[in-house]
């Protein structure tokens, strides 16, 4: 028998405390629910929003036997909480997404391995285990190609390029010398993300797809809709749904994808998925008739999922570090929707807060 929705007033536990933590928070408290938050930095945005709050580390036992019994169903907002975590809240209370989806998630590896399975195109890529192995992987992608590490990459972090003219064992060296991948540099014409929802009866859901561009290895801007055919937003969704449906994900998933050869036939290559709510998906938080908070919580609460309908053009922009100085100016600007995550220190490369700026659709 299926497991009863949480109904209003139910708690969901967060393991984690960033800005994605405090919105998907903030979205619960439209819906009756409440949230406790798991974390172990006492400075989390999340907290603040929060009817609960655990500081303490991920493999504190104790703490994660209390936490359990605190909440009627438990999610994630970063995919590095240790799979163990997951699967020993999973002995206690259910958990959404499963470990399956984290653990694929936090391996370019496996997640690699995983939609070659499926059959979907990715960049040329072979592993790097060793120093021993990159000229071997070079041979197989090429030059220019990027080295990154297996695990706990984020905003472009634990990468290094490998161009023409340089020495491989720099790149490792740069990575601090842990088990990678390589990848072959992707010309791209344009980055594009596909987000979906996945109901625990399996039913999907997808908001429009969105373009992204990134400066430094970090997301500065998202545009909706993108620039691409119907037929290819058509695919982008598509293989974020068969994602979805092959891990048996619960909640939002995020599907990063590069297009390629838009001159001639454009094609779709996967990037890289996120298994939780995401920044190129910020833009639903006041362009959509749901928002991706509210979405994911839809889903790991058992609800049925709300309608992804676009209401307005719009393009998110990043608030990055020092950009967040100009909070006055984007306050008082028309259209502009201003969202701060009450970090108190800023540090370059810090994601500060974003803004969302819309226009009549078409
Ligand atoms: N193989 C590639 N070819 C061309 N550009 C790439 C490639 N891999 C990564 N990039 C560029 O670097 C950006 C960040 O890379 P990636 O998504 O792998 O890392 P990340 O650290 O997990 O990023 P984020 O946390 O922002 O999702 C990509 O969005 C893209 O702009
Ligand atoms: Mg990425």
């Amino acid at each position: 028998m299926a497991e009863p929705p949480v109904p209003p007033g139910g708690i969901v536990g967060i393991l984690g405390g960033g800005q994605l933590g405090r919105m998907l928070a903030l979205a619960a408290a439209e819906l009756g629910l409440a949230c406790h938050v798991y974390c172990p930095d006492p400075k989390s945005p999340a907290f603040a929003v929060s009817a609960a709050r655990t500081i303490a580390a991920y493999d504190d036992e104790a703490s994660l036997a209390a936490f359990a019994d605190a909440v009627d169903v438990v999610t994630f907002e970063f995919e590095n909480v240790p799979v163990q975590t997951v699967r020993r809240l999973a002995e206690r209370v259910a958990v959404a997404p499963g470990p399956h989806s984290l653990e694929v998630a936090q391996d370019r590896l496996s997640e690699k391995q995983l939609l070659s399975d499926l059959g979907i195109a990715v960049p040329a890529y072979a592993p790097v285990a060793a120093r021993s192995d990159i000229y071997s992987a070079l041979a197989r992608t090429g030059r220019p190609a990027i080295l990154k590490t297996r695990r706990l990459g984020y905003d472009g972090k634990g990468q290094a390029a490998i161009g023409h003219g340089d020495d491989p064992h720099g790149a490792w060296r740069a990575i601090g010398e842990v088990p990678a991948i390589l990848e072959a540099h992707v010309p791209f014409e344009r980055e594009i993300s596909a987000l979906v929802a996945r109901a625990r009866d399996g039913t999907v859901s997808a908001f429009d797809v969105a373009e992204n561009r990134h400066v430094s290895g970090i997301l500065a801007t998202t545009t909706v809709p993108a620039a691409v055919s119907d037929e290819i937003a058509a695919q982008a969704l598509a293989i974020a749904g068969r994602i979805a449906e092959a891990l048996g994900h619960v909640g939002v998933l995020a599907v990063e994808m590069f297009v390629v050869g838009a001159r001639g036939t454009p094609r779709l290559l996967v990037n890289e998925i996120a298994p939780r709510v995401h920044n190129s998906a910020h833009w639903t938080g006041d362009a959509a008739a749901t928002s991706q908070f509210e979405q994911h919580i839809r889903a790991v609460a058992g609800w049925p999922l709300g309608d992804p309908a676009r209401l307005a053009d719009v393009v998110m922009t990043n608030l990055i570090g020092d950009d967040v100085a100009r909070w006055r100016e984007i306050a008082a600007e028309p259209g502009a929707r201003l969202h701060l995550y009450g970090k108190s220190e800023v540090h370059p490369g810090r994601k500060m807060g974003h803004v969302n700026r819309l226009s009549p659709r078409g």
